[in-house]
């Protein structure tokens, strides 16, 4: 690696923020991609230069890759590099190892896990890769910010490359409880590897002291220092500092795209052809995690047992198509499109109201902020869930402060947004029901402190936020110019449980 005397930063995720897509023609086209990450990162790299690294959405060999991506970012001052893999390495890393294995592990959903182990050996290989076109684009002294649970092995790679870099990771998604994540056959090699970055950090205080006590547990060398927000683990005289930073939205671009008048007429459209009810909205991603067939049954609960809400609201379900490969979530979607014809069935009135209306598609921006901006409550309900930055724009959306969010407490969300939301368990059926129930029957008085709370928190702690608090933590090791809410409560603080 070159020497120059700046350090630079280089981002690595599992997708690049742009993606290569066929053309008509057969060539080949890069598109924009879209997300909380995205616009966090992009402004950091645009300001200070630096580099992305990822998998650029295709295992098909193209032969002008590099200068395709060079031109997608020729005047933003920031570069991309590909990771190339095949089709087969892409199953089993990412179907594979990431999806079908930590992905339900990690939600606490030990029995979807299948723990092939063909996939852990090219998850490992993957990893290999990654860290190698990261040695290959960095200098000495760079800083490597690596994200989520398809990386955990880089800074091991890296390290094994001779990389002289600093690294970090974050991991967006929850780290589970010690007994759950004892099940994985490779939970030494993958503690290990976690512990070979000099900064690691987790969405919140729930997900830090779970890692922490899974170290404390299987690592016997390595000693755990401080408290609070920013632990430190001593592994063979490296200090390795652990913290929370709950991740977040943009939400002043929220609320500036959400009182333009495109979305005003998309709302008010909505509006006209389904008036004189509360709108409830549901948005997640096609997946298990997200508590859908569990919210449908919740939402017939609330019909049955409080026959007023008939005629007087209406869900809105919009889901998201996402990892239909995985044989668990092509299952799920036959199982919410069984469930919406069922309840459908029990209580449309002919020529009438629907008691639900359900989306299958992904929306544009401006669809889904109408929604957003038409519907009164809102019912969040994932079964576990890293953070869900879909409670914090459906707040930022809410201009006028009227309206109502049912949270599940298992959202990393939770912490923050728990003394204005209606906390629910998700698998609390009557509980959810009778949530609805106090929320569509909420006066404007409540409706309007508890909103003003949430959005508070969301405005002040916002993406912005939490990268400089990242990487204040990275560099500094010091925390204390960033507290955490007075809100903030750890989710498995909630209630005096202890979870
Ligand atoms: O929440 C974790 C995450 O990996 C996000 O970063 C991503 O937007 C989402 O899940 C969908 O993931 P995928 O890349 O598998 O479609």
């Amino acid at each position: 690696m070159e020497n120059t005397q700046h350090a630079g930063l280089i981002v690595a995720s599992n997708r690049l923020p742009f993606t290569l897509t066929r053309k008509a023609d057969g060539g080949f086209q890069v598109e924009p991609g879209s997300g909380g990450l995205i616009t966090a990162l992009l402004p950091v790299l645009r300001d200070r230069g630096g580099v992305w690294v990822g998998w650029p959405g295709t295992s098909e060999e193209i032969d002008n890759i590099d200068a395709l991506l060079e031109e997608a970012t020729r005047k933003s001052g920031y570069r991309l590099r590909p990771v190339l893999i095949t089709e087969d390495e892409r199953r089993k890393f990412y179907h594979g190892f990431s999806n079908e294995i930590i992905w339900p592990l990690f939600h606490d959903l030990q029995t979807l896990c299948n723990f092939d182990p063909s996939y852990w050996r090219v998850y490992q290989n993957v990893n290999r890769r990654y860290a190698e076109v990261l040695a290959q684009n960095s200098k000495d002294g760079d800083f490597i910010w690596v994200h989520d649970y398809h990386l955990m092995n880089v800074a091991l790679e890296l390290r094994r490359l001779r990389a002289n870099v600093k690294t970090a990771f974050f991991l967006h998604i929850p780290f589970p409880p010690l007994d759950i994540f004892v099940k994985l056959p490779w939970r030494f090699q993958l503690l290990h590897a976690l512990v070979e970055y000099d900064l690691i950090g987790f969405q919140t205080l729930r997900d830090q002291r779970n890692f922490i006590q899974c170290v404390r547990t299987l690592m016997n060398d390595v000693a755990v220092h401080g408290k609070g927000r920013l632990l430190t683990l001593r592994d063979s005289g490296r200090d390795v500092p652990v913290g929370s930073f709950p991740i977040s939205i943009d939400f002043n671009a929220y609320v500036k795209r959400a009182t333009g008048n495109e979305v005003a007429d998309k709302a008010a459209e909505l509006r006209k052809i389904l008036p004189n009810r509360q709108l409830i909205l549901g948005v997640d991603r096609l997946d298990y995690t997200k508590g859908i067939p569990q919210r449908l049954e919740a939402f017939r609960n609330a019909l049955m047992r409080y026959p007023e809400l008939h005629e007087r609201v209406t869900l809105i379900q919009v889901v998201v198509p996402s990892r239909e490969d995985i044989p668990q979530y092509y299952d799920l979607k036959a199982r919410i499109e069984g469930l919406v014809g069922e309840i459908n069935g029990q209580f449309t009135r002919p020529g009438g109201w629907v008691p639900i209306h359900y989306v299958f598609r992904s929306l544009e921006q401006s669809d889904l902020l109408a929604y957003y901006r038409a519907a009164e409550i809102a019912l969040i309900t994932p079964l576990k869930d890293g953070m869900n930055l879909v409670a914090k724009e459906y707040c930022a959306c809410s201009i006028e402060e009227d309206c109502v969010l049912i949270l599940s407490e298992f959202a990393g969300a939770a912490a923050q947004l728990q003394r204005g939301a209606l906390l629910v368990n998700p698998y609390d059926m009557e509980g959810v029901a009778d949530a609805i129930y106090r929320a569509f029957t909420m006066d404007i008085t409540e409706r309007r402190a508890r909103m003003r709370r949430m959005r508070r928190a969301i405005h002040e702690q916002d993406i912005f936020w939490w990268v400089d608090s990242f990487l204040r933590a990275a560099i500094a090791k010091d925390l204390s110019a960033f507290p955490l809410p007075e809100d903030y409560v750890p989710v498995n603080d909630i209630g005096g449980m202890s979870l």
